[in-house]
């Protein structure tokens, strides 16, 4: 046992036990801590070289993706699977097409997706201008004829003026029509929400649960979400087997496997974005939780079906309580919702 002799000890023990204690208060991660800024998205949303934004090309996506006239049953936009009522999906488990058949996959949300290096469930496709024209020409979603559609936009003069000032020169085409989809896209941002606030240093923009949920997502033997949601957009660009109960499907969706035919993609999905998270039930790829406490459950659970679920996730071990609090903090990363004005469109 250790007896402490004079005054000099004494004070020193003392020093040593503050120094300690403050030590694992510091362990604790404090708003605006230089550690965390990486978590802010960069201000400037990525663009390529030959389509910078424009008000002019924002204009005439905006536009064009509310438009149903660029459905083949003039019936359906962008907007009807990618609509802000829903947190730019659809509320619905999976998306509903062209003669409204059940698809097989949930709308994604389009939030933030211009920050992200692949697109698709199954990263298909890499940039949104590759991606904008699939929707239209595929006959299960919007089913529009390219030819038909083309013809109608070169003959509508409202269009013709639009895609002249956005595009000077350039014409109506599957390059110019796509990079202006493009660049409505790029201005769906979710980048100033309580979690970026206290990031940024407003102790108070979070609470005391919520900021113990960003400790349990951070923690790698408890939540270990951070190793795929990662900084600053809460994606890795990664594919991973969560081990849902849907790929113990007879014939199930491979996901990225139909891509990439490695075996350890077998089942295995894009990591979505989780900022403004709490505005986009039901989730996942198959729409198979309602809520985000039923996403927790999943995960507490480490998935279902075994055969290639992702090693990261055998290691989540989770409490009832961590569980709640993680879904506090998710709701963190809602920006509050500004009102989305719509497009004139033009009659002809
Ligand atoms: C019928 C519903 C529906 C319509 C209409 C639709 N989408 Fe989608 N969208 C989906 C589904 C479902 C996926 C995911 C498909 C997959 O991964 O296989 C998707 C994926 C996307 C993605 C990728 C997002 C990500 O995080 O991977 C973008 C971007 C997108 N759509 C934009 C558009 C645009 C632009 C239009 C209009 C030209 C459009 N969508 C029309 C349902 C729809
Ligand atoms: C191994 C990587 C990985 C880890 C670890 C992980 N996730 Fe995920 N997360 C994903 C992938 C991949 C999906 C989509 C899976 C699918 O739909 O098949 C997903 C989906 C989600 C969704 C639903 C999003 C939507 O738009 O449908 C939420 C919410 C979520 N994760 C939160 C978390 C939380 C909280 C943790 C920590 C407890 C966590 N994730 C750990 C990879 C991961």
């Amino acid at each position: 046992m250790i007896t402490v002799k004079n005054d000099f000890l004494r004070t020193s023990l003392l020093a040593l036990t503050v120094f300690l204690s403050q030590s694992s208060l510091a362990a604790t991660i404090k708003a605006g801590d230089p550690s965390l800024q990486k978590w802010l998205l960069p201000a400037e949303v990525p663009q390529p070289q030959d389509n910078r934004l424009t008000p002019e090309r924002i204009e005439l996506g905006k536009m064009l993706f509310w438009d149903t006239r660029l459905s083949g049953d003039g019936n359906m936009s962008c907007a009807s699977c990618h609509n802000p009522l829903y947190g730019w999906s659809d509320g619905l488990p999976t998306a509903r097409g062209s003669k409204s058949r059940v698809l097989d996959r949930a709308s994604p949300v389009v939030t933030n997706s211009a920050y992200n290096a692949v697109q698709m469930w199954d990263g298909r496709k890499r940039t949104l201008e590759e991606q904008a024209m699939g929707p239209m020409e595929a006959t299960v979603e919007m089913n529009m004829d390219i030819g038909r559609l083309f013809k109608w936009l070169k003959s509508n003069r409202g269009y013709r003026q639009a895609f002249e000032r956005a595009y000077p020169g350039e014409g109506i085409n599957q390059s110019t029509l796509s990079r202006a989809i493009a660049s409505y896209e790029r201005t769906i941002i979710s980048n100033n929400s309580p979690f970026d606030r206290w990031v940024k240093g407003e102790a108070k923009a979070m609470s005391e649960q919520q900021v113990r949920g960003f400790e349990i997502f951070l923690d790698q033997d408890r939540g270990n979400c951070a190793v795929c949601h990662s900084a600053p957009n809460f994606v890795d660009n990664g594919f991973h087997n969560l081990g849902l109960a849907s790929y113990g499907n007879e014939n199930p969706d491979m996901g990225r496997f139909t891509q990439l035919p490695l075996p350890r993609m077998k089942g295995a999905f894009k990591t979505p974005t989780l900022r403004d998270i709490s505005l986009s039930a039901p989730y996942f790829h198959d729409g198979s939780a309602a809520t985000l406490m039923d996403v927790m459950q999943t995960y507490a659970d480490r998935g279902y079906v075994e055969g290639n679920i992702s090693p990261e996730i055998e290691r989540i071990n989770l409490s009832e309580q961590d569980m709640h609090d993680l879904v506090a903090f998710m709701q963190a990363l809602t920006t509050p919702r500004k009102p989305v004005t719509l497009p004139i469109l033009p009659l002809e």
